[in-house]
């Protein structure tokens, strides 16, 4: 009897091996790790931002921002409905309290908020935050809230130039401390700028996103300077996320005990040609540009070489300042790119914008033409160990990563390409948490689908489907939802290909044609 016990169990053993073995041979890497090999308290959440998600664009005393005439004017699709999140938000938490998340990363509108971004507060915008705040609070949800996600007041474009001025430095503190007075007691993490480098080189570079300034050839824009306002905003955000960081100091920390961060968005680098000094100079001017202020006090010496006299200074005050005022670094994380050294065109250019200063070209990695982003998580992996050795190892919150897919309903119900992405990328911040990374937390982007920056209602990220056309804006977990689900409860049952179809068989055999 013992002796079968014995053999039975080492049957057992080899056949789980087989098992497994077949599953790495399957997926075609390891797939290792559930939730439960996180530190104790490390956060996953899902995220979200208020245009691309509240609609609702001119009720109840919200004024435009920004982002509402960008659209408006150029006749495309826009967030003036998008999820009606802001009629539907308890409905939403309730899908998050199923889904199991621990956190929620959404953002304030300014504009719903202080509607001309300076003077009175909206009382029904304040009550809807008060409101969806003790809504997530009283199902334990942590909110993670940002500030500005790209949308500023148009009041504020139009009086004085947004944030082109330094004046807006003084509005945004006090839009701050409204947000820190009113929610200040539910809300333990903030950020305070969205992607501040790429809020900065779309709308002010490029002018593919709001405000929509550039004066590069080739572009459209009806304003802007190209050579100059990216580094001119840079630096205003800069300050306007330290005097908020101050204020929060001086007069919240101590009752509220949040911490106050800023994001960027995130590149992995790679070079075809082994090119270490165009790798180097793609980090620096995507995340030294900021993370050099903010850690060391300054900005790179690279960059400073190269765009010269057009990138402001900063005074020995103003440098002790922004040094040191950020709690943490939001990473935003999607995509890899390729560079190569582009160091002859830039001595040519009379018009230098911020690809010419920076001397190298890119090319991101996937495949567009399928809404397909490459799956590549050495990059996350890079962009957490650049993080660590080289700007100190700060405590990161990973807000949002993800993979975009065409939006067709039927089509994405089964979005197994999503499902490896994520666990690919969540296993990469695992690798990098336990060599030393002090990352505390992760965001899918994003939480539901939403209207997205640049291509609007074609590129779907979220775990749950909207149908747009449906006048009720009707939601569906996608499969990553159930797959998410299942991590995030502890469950590694389908965390391998063939769990996947798993829970494809549970979740979508009976219900896939309805
Ligand atoms: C705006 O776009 C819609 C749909 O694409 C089109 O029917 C309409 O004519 C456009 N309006 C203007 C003023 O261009
Ligand atoms: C600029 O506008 C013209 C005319 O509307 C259009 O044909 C062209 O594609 C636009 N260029 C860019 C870079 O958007
Ligand atoms: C941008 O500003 C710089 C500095 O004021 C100026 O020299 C340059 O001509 C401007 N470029 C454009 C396109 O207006
Ligand atoms: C990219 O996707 C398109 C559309 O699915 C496909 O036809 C094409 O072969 C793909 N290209 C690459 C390089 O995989
Ligand atoms: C792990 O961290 C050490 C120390 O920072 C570093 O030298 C090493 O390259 C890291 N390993 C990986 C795989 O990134
Ligand atoms: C989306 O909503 C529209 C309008 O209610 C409906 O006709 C359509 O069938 C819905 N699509 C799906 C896939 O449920
Ligand atoms: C989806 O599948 C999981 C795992 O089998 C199961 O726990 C869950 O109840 C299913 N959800 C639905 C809506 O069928």
């Amino acid at each position: 009897m013992e002796q079968n016990r014995e053999r039975n169990r080492a049957m057992e053993l080899v056949l789980n091996l087989f098992t497994i073995f077949l599953l790495l041979a399957l997926s075609g890497r390891v797939t290792c790790c559930g939730r439960n090999d996180f530190p104790e308290g490390f956060a996953f959440g899902a995220a979200s931002s208020a245009y691309q998600w509240e609609g609702a664009f001119d009720e109840d005393g919200r004024k435009l921002s920004v982002w509402d005439t960008f659209l408006h004017s150029r006749n495309r699709s826009n967030g003036d409905i998008a999820c009606d999140g802001y009629h539907k938000y308890k409905e939403d938490v309730q899908l998050m309290v199923e889904t199991g998340l621990d956190a929620f990363r959404f953002s304030i509108s300014w504009s719903r908020l202080i509607p001309n971004g300076r003077g009175p507060v909206n009382p029904k915008g304040l009550q809807f935050y008060k409101d969806f705040i003790q809504e997530l609070v009283s199902y334990g949800i942590e909110p993670h809230v940002t500030l500005f996600h790209y949308d500023h007041p148009q009041y504020l474009e139009d009086d004085y130039g947004g944030w082109i001025n330094r004046r807006i430095i003084e509005d945004f503190t006090a839009y701050a401390d409204v947000c820190f007075r009113e929610f200040g007691h539910h809300v333990k993490f903030w950020t305070t700028i969205n992607e501040a480098n790429v809020f900065t080189i779309g709308g002010y570079n490029d002018g593919i996103t709001p405000p929509g300034r550039c004066s590069s050839p080739g572009r459209n824009c009806t304003w802007g300077n190209s050579s100059t306002e990216p580094y001119i905003v840079g630096h205003n955000l800069l300050f306007a996320h330290s005097s908020v960081s101050r204020l929060y100091k001086q007069k919240y920390k101590e009752t509220q005990g949040g911490s106050v961060g800023f994001s960027l968005f995130a590149l992995g680098f790679t070079s075809a040609t082994d090119d270490d000094i165009a790798i180097q100079r793609a980090k620096d001017f995507y995340l030294g540009w900021m993370l050099g202020p903010l850690i060391y006090g300054d900005y790179p010496e690279e960059m400073k070489n190269s765009v010269g006299s057009r990138l402001p200074v900063f005074s020995k005050e103003e440098s002790e300042q922004v040094k040191g005022s950020s709690d943490f670094i939001g990473i935003i994380h999607y995509l890899a790119a390729s560079v190569t050294n582009i160091e002859l065109k830039r001595s040519l250019s009379g018009n230098p914008d911020f690809y010419s200063d920076m001397g190298v070209s890119m090319t991101y990695l996937g495949n567009f033409s399928a809404f397909e982003y490459a799956v590549a998580p050495w990059a996350m992996e890079s962009v957490l160990e650049y993080m660590k050795q080289s700007y100190g190892n700060p405590p990161i919150y990973i807000l949002e990563n993800g993979t975009p897919m065409k939006q067709d309903l039927q089509l994405q119900q089964k979005d197994t390409p999503r499902i490896e992405y994520l666990h690919a990328y969540i296993d990469a911040v695992l690798n990098a948490v336990r060599n030393g990374s002090d990352t505390r937390g992760y965001f899918v982007w994003s939480f539901m689908d939403l209207y997205e920056l640049v291509k609007g209602y074609e590129f779907s990220f979220g775990l749950y489907s909207v149908n747009f056309s449906d006048p009720n804006r009707k939601r569906s977990p996608k499969l990553s939802a159930h797959w998410y689900s299942a991590f995030l409860k502890g469950n590694t049952r389908f965390l391998g290909s063939q769990g996947i179809m798993q829970l494809q068989q549970n979740n979508f055999s009976s219900s896939a044609s309805s």
